[in-house]
């Protein structure tokens, strides 16, 4: 039979990269948004719309949109035909109007990510604002957004706990949720920013996020600072979550929690769920050889095992 499909969505070049210290040419940047273009992958974050002063590393998020639309669109008259979904990270308009601008306008930038966080602290340290400000952000977002035909993702970080706050009620995360979707976001991407999840807590975030937003609204963002990143997407999978954000080789953190590793790895990924019986549509092998060749392009160990084993082979 025709086996389920589950969406993984690439972040690599955003989450991934905006974390490490050295400052990574662009040109690395696109080659590798260009590499993983050709791996199956449909949903790939090239970049973010924040403040370079906040984020150094984000300070070409111009020309590596303008590199995916000029690469990877084939616009015809006023219709644009991409196979892949780019979507920028945006906090707030001003973030959401330079999206516009480098994308060449809104027949080629399809969705962005707004951001929020389920705890003050960590929405002070990371967007220097409220939760309650960081939505009034958002209704701006989608107003503007809206009115282009963009969609909006929203994001939740610390969904399941804060390096400032500990544990996060799941109820907190569960209304937030709500907030976001009723806004209208298309999807919440439930944040383990920094990857403290277990099973046990990830199931209990599923659990009380679902029972106010659908399952096919959910997605999992889970990172593996504590080595439990698969561990939580195979039990969010048996509970119906069908999108998940990786990054390839678990590259990348988070630059507002200290220790917080890169996200769960999508070369183990596809490895897992496509055992669950799952289609990915990516080619495992391809996304290796990537992981390998983005590892020596920054003389980084390469963080994948599913990675590193399938190329030894
Ligand atoms: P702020 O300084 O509080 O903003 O920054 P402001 O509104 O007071 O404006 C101050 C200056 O910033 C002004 O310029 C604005 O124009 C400018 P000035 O007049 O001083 O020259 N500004 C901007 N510049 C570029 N792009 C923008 C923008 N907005 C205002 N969009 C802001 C607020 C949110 C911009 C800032 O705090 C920021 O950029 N923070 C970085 C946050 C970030 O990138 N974090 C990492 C990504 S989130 C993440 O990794 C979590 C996730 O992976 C899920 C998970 O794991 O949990 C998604
Ligand atoms: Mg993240």
């Amino acid at each position: 039979g025709k086996r389920e499909r589950v969406h993984l969505v690439e972040t690599s070049p955003r989450d991934g990269f905006q974390n490490e210290s050295i400052r990574i040419p662009t040109h690395i940047k696109t080659e590798l948004i260009d590499r993983l273009s050709r791996t199956g992958l449909s949903t790939i974050e090239p970049t973010a719309f924040v403040s370079p002063k906040w984020v150094p590393q984000m300070f070409d998020s111009e020309q590596v949109a303008r590199h995916v639309v000029e690469t990877h669109y084939q616009t015809s008259g006023n219709s644009s035909d991409q196979k892949i979904n780019f979507p920028a990270l945006v906090p707030n308009v001003t973030g959401l109007e330079r999206a516009l601008a480098s994308y060449g306008g809104s027949e080629n930038l399809k969705t962005v990510s707004f951001f929020t966080a389920a705890s003050e602290t960590f929405s002070k340290r990371n967007i220097n604002c409220s939760i309650e400000r960081s939505l009034e952000n958002l209704k701006q977002v989608i107003e503007l957004a809206n009115s282009h035909n963009i969609q909006v993702r929203g994001y939740i970080s610390v969904a399941i706990a804060c390096p400032f706050e500990g544990a996060t009620p799941p109820e907190q995360v569960a209304q937030l949720a709500e907030t976001l979707i009723k806004m209208g976001c298309f999807e919440v991407s439930l944040g383990d920013t920094i990857g403290m999840g277990t099973v046990k807590t990830t199931a209990k975030l599923i659990e009380k996020v679902s029972q106010r937003v659908p399952l096919n609204q959910i997605a999992l963002h889970a990172h593996d600072t504590y080595g439990q990143g698969v561990a939580n997407v195979t039990k969010a999978a048996e509970l119906g979550i069908r999108t998940f954000d990786s990054s390839l080789g678990g590259i990348g953190g988070c630059p507002y929690s200290k220790g917080a590793s890169g996200n769960v790895a999508t070369e183990d990924l596809v490895y897992v769920l496509e055992d669950m019986g799952f289609d990915t549509g990516v080619d495992l092998e391809l996304l290796a050889e990537t992981g390998d060749w983005v590892s020596e392009a920054l003389d980084m160990p390469y963080g994948s095992k599913a990675g590193r084993a399938v190329l030894s082979q």
